[in-house]
């Protein structure tokens, strides 16, 4: 299949110019000002950015959570993203208690066969002795080469400093990193147990019972770990003002420390989870959202490079059927929003259009960061010879609200219901395959395929 794409405007983290792409065999194989090759598909992008396809690197797919499972699969989830213009995720394979991670990665490329756009995985440790460290060396050279570790949910996922330590240091040897889940669990718990024993149940007590300093002395924590392990560290839902100090100032010091924030953060509150009749619910995820004031300062972390990608942690429950179980008790509500699908368009909509970031600095943001920090650059990420044709003619005029009537994530409701975007992707290439035109669907079941990810090389 050949496609070009005629008077397009290309725009990618550092550039902005005028000209044709051709795409040949799932790769861009030419780029050029009044390229005259013939082609099976000509595409006009008059008026159109052509930015490559977005990069999610933070969702759960078909997860396991608090006895459920989150409510998007490989097919239903990956497909949404291609909707809102992300055309590679990385998911979380968890590790069951006492299971190898090679079984585990097995299960989770089984679950992933029907994803409809590429993908690749972390993996969730929640038990690693010294004896099995060397199946994490294993799994990097299959490229998985990011593990998940929790500082928080102390019974289920958490894990003990000993066990971060010797994960951090291993990671370090084997050319991989440590995503860091920070929250003291220990503490959480607690507080958890004397809300419920005072009667405190409703959903924002899921919020009120995760302080944020909660979330800062965990981030804290385990960058002073990862720096006596000699070991990169990447903060996952950084979500407070507080933590984000702790990651600047360990760049500050030269440290490889790197941060992600999330939508969510950066445009909803814990007023979301005051909503009357339990729709506070649909709001519990963690970290938890937090009060107004940390909104602009996590723009800031990302104007400044202390933040260097944003992510969804997209991790769907149905509120009918499933946070619902909730109901009285706010501790068994299913953590965890939708999001895959609106990345872009918040972004760029609050980013961009409110003047709060660039153009490149979006592109960057959204593609070419978390390909870089998750050793997929320049295959993705990129408008580039030789790179992947993953990429989106977004239409920088087009306005849409969004809405849990129209999305295409398999959740019935919108964190941002009633947002109105100016800016929406238009077309969607994965790999040289239309999959998106016009917000009508083209692609197939399965045709994403497993992307095998470089050692971490500290490029961004
Ligand atoms: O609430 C959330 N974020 N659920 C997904 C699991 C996680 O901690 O990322
Ligand atoms: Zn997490
Ligand atoms: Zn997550």
């Amino acid at each position: 299949m050949s496609i070009l794409i005629k008077n397009g405007r290309i725009i990618t983290d550092e550039k902005d110019f005028q000209s044709d792409i051709y795409i040949e065999d799932e790769k861009i194989s030419d780029i050029g000002v009044g390229l005259s090759l013939g082609a099976e598909h000509i595409i006009d992008a008059k008026g159109l950015y052509i930015i490559p396809g977005g990069v999610d690197v933070h969702t759960h797919m078909e997860a396991p959570v608090g006895g459920t499972i989150s409510s998007d699969d490989f097919e239903t989830g990956t497909r949404a993203a291609a909707f809102g213009g992300t055309t590679s995720i990385i998911d979380f394979a968890t590790q069951s208690h006492g299971q190898k991670i090679r079984e585990t990665l097995d299960i989770w490329w089984k679950k992933a066969e029907k994803a409809v756009v590429d993908y690749g995985f972390h993996m969730i440790v929640t038990d690693m002795p010294e004896a099995d460290l060397k199946d994490m060396d294993e799994i990097v050279r299959e490229g998985v080469t990011s593990f998940k570790l929790f500082m928080a949910y102390p019974g289920v996922l958490m894990t003990d400093d000993a066990t971060i330590f010797r994960v951090m240091q291993q990671a370090g040897k084997n050319g991989s990193f440590v995503c860091m889940h920070a929250e003291n669990g220990g503490a959480i718990d607690v507080l958890v147990k004397q809300a419920v024993a005072g009667g405190k149940k409703d959903p924002v007590y899921h919020a009120l019972t995760r302080p944020d300093t909660a979330e800062a002395e965990a981030v804290y924590r385990s960058i002073a770990l990862a720096r006596m392990a000699d070991a990169p560290l990447y903060i996952v839902h950084v979500s407070t003002y507080d933590a984000l100090e702790h990651i600047a100032e360990a760049r500050d010091r030269g440290l490889p420390v790197y941060g992600e924030t999330c939508p969510h953060y950066l445009l909803l509150s814990i007023d979301d989870l005051k909503r009357p009749d339990f729709e506070g619910a649909k709001y519990v995820l963690t970290p938890p959202l937090r009060e107004k004031r940390h909104q602009e300062k996590l723009w800031q972390g990302l104007q400044r490079n202390n933040l260097q990608l944003v992510s969804t942690d997209h991790c769907p429950f149905c509120f009918q059927e499933q946070k619902t179980i909730g109901r009285e008790d706010f501790t068994k509500i299913p953590n965890g929003g939708p999001g895959v699908e609106d990345r872009l368009h918040l972004t760029y909509h609050h980013g961009v259009n409110e003047g709060r970031i660039s153009l490149h600095r979006w592109v960057e943001l959204v593609s070419t960061a978390p390909a870089k920090m998750f050793g997929l650059y320049p295959r993705k990420g990129a408008i580039a010879v030789g790179s992947d044709a993953d990429i989106v003619l977004w239409d920088p005029s087009k306005e849409h609200t969004i809405s849990a009537q129209s999305h295409h994530m398999n959740v019935d409701y919108s964190m941002y219901e009633g947002f109105s975007v100016r800016g929406g992707a238009e077309t969607v290439i994965s790999r040289g395959e239309v999959i998106v035109d016009k917000g009508k669907w083209l692609g197939e079941k399965g045709r994403g395929k497993y992307l095998k990810r470089d050692q971490y090389t500290g490029r961004v």
